[in-house]
């Protein structure tokens, strides 16, 4: 921010969102991981705003909820009933009484307009002409049924709902993307001079351009990417949004130095963190939570979530690294392994085949083929702790709590549920017999037996 002025946002979300058919409220469907009102309410963070308002309408509890969970402390105001986003604004002032700075406007289901952006137009605020009110504009390729921006030598003059605008209007292509930054100490008695006559019968607060500009103020426009300010309003939009989140994260993590074979197949979390020189084959996905020092391979078709991966390793391809997983240095986790709340240490190998959970693996412990650690018994989970330099047969299972101590070996095939000391060899195996010719006699008695019928 270019000057001391408080800056409150507000955050209008209490439209229906019919159109994603969902019972889950519209702001809170995900963006690579996130609630999307919740990248908006992140970036407004940033901008170093005082306060947040979020007004909604129905399904406040989930809101509620979602904010709860989060560090926000930002305040909710019920919209009872619709009445247009002046009325919204105005539902919201409540909340402002006394605070007395700038209002900034945001609509929740439009959530990537960027720091960048708000900073410029909080400091076109106290730009040489002192507009009262700014407002986020953008060129519209296709201009649709978005408000068309009226300007003038002075600035913008006013702005015309689609619905309520003449052929000539409607010709205009600068469009109103929402946003707006309003004068703390104005905004009050221009809401309160709205009406609702007009061709949606609502509360536009988009009428203030034209009060502010009747009481001799002036109004500027700041023009932002239409990527920017595209609006959530259908799964369709969902998913185009997720698309370019995902496009701005690729690219981002390419020049920070990270490869991605195939960028397209590669998706990202909203907080995925890679180091440079590491390398990720296609059809890999991080879930929320990854963290990756460098020079670590992440091999096709791997799924990653909550995990913190050390430098040198290497992953997949097809493995699953689950919350609470922590990957030591040089270690290697093969394909069609899966490892939740496990801490496998500097150089360990699991390599094939195997279930790691509620575990240690101790410094360069070897894993056989198709081991699994069997951490649940039906209620409740338990902890296998397997020593430094250990080798598990394969095909083993560790019937958790059970330590294996440092150094021990286990025979393929055994099932071990009580601890075996370190340097010792655990195996419960049964005997092996072996009777001499029985194969041959076996097949001959049968096929004797074949030929009579
Ligand atoms: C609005 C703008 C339009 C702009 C467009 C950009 C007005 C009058 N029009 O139109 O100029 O081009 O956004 O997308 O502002 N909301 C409430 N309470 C209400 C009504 C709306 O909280 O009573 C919220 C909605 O949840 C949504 C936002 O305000 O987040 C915008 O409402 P919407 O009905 O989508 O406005 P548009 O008609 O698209
Ligand atoms: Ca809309």
């Amino acid at each position: 921010m270019s000057d001391e002025k408080k800056v409150a946002a507000v955050i209008l979300a209490a439209g229906k969102g019919t159109r994603m058919k969902s019972a889950k409220h519209k702001v809170l469907h995900k963006i690579a991981g996130k609630p999307m009102i919740f990248h908006l309410m992140d970036t407004v963070k940033k901008t170093g705003c005082d306060k947040q308002v979020v007004v909604v309408g129905s399904g406040r509890d989930q809101i509620e909820a979602a904010l709860d969970a989060t560090d926000s402390n930002a305040s909710l105001i019920v919209q009872e009933e619709q009445l247009g986003t002046g009325h919204a604004v105005m539902s919201a002032l409540p909340a402002l009484t006394g605070f007395g700075g700038d209002v900034v406007i945001l609509f929740g289901d439009t959530p990537f307009i960027s720091e960048e952006t708000m900073a410029r137009m909080l400091s076109e605020r106290t730009s040489a002409r002192q507009p009262a009110i700014v407002v986020l504009g953008f060129e519209a390729v296709n201009p649709g049924r978005y408000g068309r921006l009226v300007t003038s030598d002075n600035g913008l003059e006013k702005i015309v709902e689609y619905k309520d605008a003449s052929d000539e209007e409607r010709a205009i292509t600068l469009c109103n993307s929402g946003m707006m930054v309003i004068d703390g100490e104005k905004i009050g008695g221009w809401l309160n001079g709205l009406s609702n006559d007009n061709a949606a019968g609502e509360y536009y607060l988009t009428d203030i351009i034209a009060a502010a500009r009747a009481d001799g103020e002036t109004v500027a426009v700041v023009n932002a990417d239409e990527a920017e300010v595209m609006g959530v309003n259908s799964r369709s939009d969902l998913a185009a949004a997720e698309t370019a989140f995902q496009a701005r994260v690729r690219e981002r993590m390419m020049a920070a130095g990270v490869t991605l074979v195939d960028p397209m197949s590669t998706f990202f979390s909203h907080d995925t963190l890679i180091a440079n020189d590491v390398f990720i084959e296609p059809n890999v996905v991080f879930g929320p939570g990854v963290e990756i020092e460098t020079n670590v391979t992440i091999k096709a078709f791997s799924h990653l979530e909550g995990v913190q991966i050390e430098k040198g390793v290497s992953v997949g391809p097809f493995a699953r690294l689950r919350p609470g997983a922590r990957i030591g240095e040089d270690a290697k986790i093969g394909n069609f392994v899966e490892v939740k709340k496990a801490d496998i240490q500097k150089g360990a190998k699991v390599s094939h085949l195997s279930y790691i959970g509620d575990a240690v693996v101790g410094e360069g412990a070897n894993i056989g083929a198709g081991t699994i650690t069997c951490n649940y018994d039906g209620f409740f989970k338990y902890k296998t702790e397997i020593g430094a330099g250990a080798f598990i047969g394969s095909n083993s299972a560790l019937v958790a709590p059970v330590k294996i101590g440092d150094g021990a070996i286990v025979g393929a095939g055994s099932v071990i549920s009580s601890e075996v000391d370190a340097d010792s060899l655990g195996v419960t195996r049964a005997q092996q017999k072996s009777i001499k010719g029985f194969a041959a006699s076996f097949r001959s008695k049968r096929l004797a037996e074949k030929g009579k019928k």
